[in-house]
C-alpha cells in the first residue's frame, strides 16, 4: 500500500533567487509556503557584493513576507576579484554565512564574479576561519569547453587543488549535474557537499530539445545526458549525508525565456518539495526524503532543524500555466500546466 500521507520536518532551501523589488511580492511568499528558510543568491544588478548590501536586501525580503510568516532568508555574499579577507570578516559579523563564487560570465548576473580564481585562496581561507561556507558555481567559462563538459573540466581544473590546498574548507558544490560531480563529491572529505535540483533529477537534456526547444527546461549547469540523470538520481536514493535541497529555483519573465536568446532558470519554488517527493516516491526511497530536505542541510551548516513539520497528501493538482507578477508581467512556473501526484496540505 502506498503512502496517502507523509509529515516531514519542514523543509529548508539551501539556494535559491529571489531577485529584488517587486518580484519579491511573488517570490518570497511561494517559498514561505513550504520553506522555513533559504539561503538567498546574491547575484542581483548590482551583485550583493558586501554586508551592507546584504543586510538591506534581507531587509527588503523579510518585508515581502506574508503576515505572520517566521521564514528566514540566510544571507550570502557575491564574491569577485576584489573581496577582500576584511569583507569576508565583516560579512560574518553582519550575520551572513555563505559566500558565493560565481566564475565570470557562467550564468545570469555573473559578469562581475571571479576571473581568476588561483588569486583567492586568501579569501577563501577567510572563509573556512570564519566558519562560513563557500558556494560553487562549478563550471568553467572557456568558449573552448563544450557547455556539457564545463562541469567535468571545473573539478579537475579547480576542485581538486582546492580540497588538496584547504581542506578545512566547507563548501557545497552547487546544483550538481554529472557522475562525476557525484563521485568527486562522495570521494572528497565530509567538508564537501552538494546540492541537487528537481530539474536535474527528474529530467535529462533529451526533456530540453527532443521534439521543440523548450526554453522554460532550460537551466544552467544545463541539463546533461540521462547517464548523468540517473547517477544524480542514485546519489540522493542512497542516503549520503553531503547532498540536500537546493531548488535553485529562478524566475525570469516569460518574455525573457521565450526569445531567440533565452534566459537559463526554472521558477520551481511553486512545486519544488511536491516534485522532489515524487522522485523519492520512483526511486522507492521516501525513507530517505526527510533527511534530503530537512537534516543534511542543517548538519552541513552547523544549524538546528525546523520546529514546525509539513504534511504532503497524495492529491492531484495541476501547476498554473502563468503566474502573473503585481507589475502585469507573467512568469511561467517549471511543470506550467501539468499534474502533480502530491499537495502540501494546509
Ligand atoms: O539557470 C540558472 N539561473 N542558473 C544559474 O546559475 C543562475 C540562475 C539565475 O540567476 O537565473
Ligand atoms: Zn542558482
Amino acid at each position: 500500500m502506498s503512502a496517502k500521507t507523509i509529515t516531514i520536518i519542514k523543509p529548508d532551501d539551501w539556494h535559491l533567487h529571489f531577485r529584488d523589488n517587486g518580484m519579491l511580492l511573488e517570490t518570497v511568499p511561494a517559498t514561505a509556503r513550504c520553506f522555513s528558510r533559504a539561503i538567498v543568491m546574491p547575484n542581483l544588478v548590482p551583485p550583493v557584493v558586501n554586508a551592507e548590501m546584504a543586510l538591506s536586501y534581507r531587509e527588503r525580503i523579510l518585508s515581502a513576507r506574508p503576515n505572520g510568516s517566521t521564514f528566514e532568508p540566510l544571507m550570502t555574499l557575491y564574491l569577485t576579484d576584489k573581496t577582500t579577507p576584511a569583507d569576508i570578516r565583516a560579512a560574518k559579523k553582519a550575520g551572513i554565512v555563505a559566500v558565493k563564487l560565481y566564475p565570470a560570465g557562467a550564468t545570469t548576473n555573473s559578469d562581475a564574479g571571479v576571473n581568476a580564481l588561483d588569486t583567492l585562496y586568501p579569501v577563501f581561507e577567510e572563509i573556512a576561519t570564519q566558519n562560513m561556507r563557500l558556494l560553487i558555481h562549478g563550471e568553467v567559462t572557456s568558449k573552448d569547453i563544450d557547455i556539457f563538459d564545463r562541469e567535468k573540466v571545473f573539478i579537475d581544473r579547480y576542485l581538486c587543488h582546492l580540497t588538496r590546498q584547504i581542506p578545512e574548507l566547507k563548501f557545497v558544490f552547487e546544483h550538481i549535474t554529472t557522475s562525476d560531480a557525484v563521485d568527486f563529491v562522495l570521494e572528497s572529505s565530509a567538508n564537501v557537499a552538494a546540492t541537487i535540483t528537481p530539474q536535474h533529477l527528474l529530467m535529462n537534456r533529451n526533456d530540453m530539445l527532443d521534439g521543440g526547444i523548450r526554453p522554460h527546461n532550460y537551466c544552467l549547469p544545463v541539463l546533461k545526458r540521462s547517464s548523468h540523470q540517473l547517477a544524480l538520481r542514485k546519489a540522493v536514493q542512497s542516503g549520503s549525508k553531503k547532498f540536500f535541497l537546493g531548488s535553485d529555483s529562478a524566475p525570469h519573465e516569460k518574455n525573457k525565456k521565450e526569445s531567440s536568446c533565452g534566459c537559463a532558470g526554472c521558477y520551481s519554488a511553486w512545486s519544488a518539495l511536491e516534485l522532489y517527493v515524487q522522485v523519492f516516491e520512483e526511486l522507492g526511497a521516501l525513507d530517505k526524503l526527510e533527511n534530503f530536505t530537512s537534516r543534511n542541510g542543517p548538519d552541513f551548516y552547523g544549524l538546528p532543524y525546523n520546529k514546525e513539520q509539513v504534511t504532503l497528501v497524495r492529491k492531484e493538482w495541476q501547476v498554473p500555466e502563468s503566474i502573473v507578477l503585481p507589475d502585469g508581467e507573467r512568469i511561467v512556473p517549471f511543470y506550467a500546466g501539468q499534474t502533480l501526484q502530491w499537495q502540501i496540505a494546509n
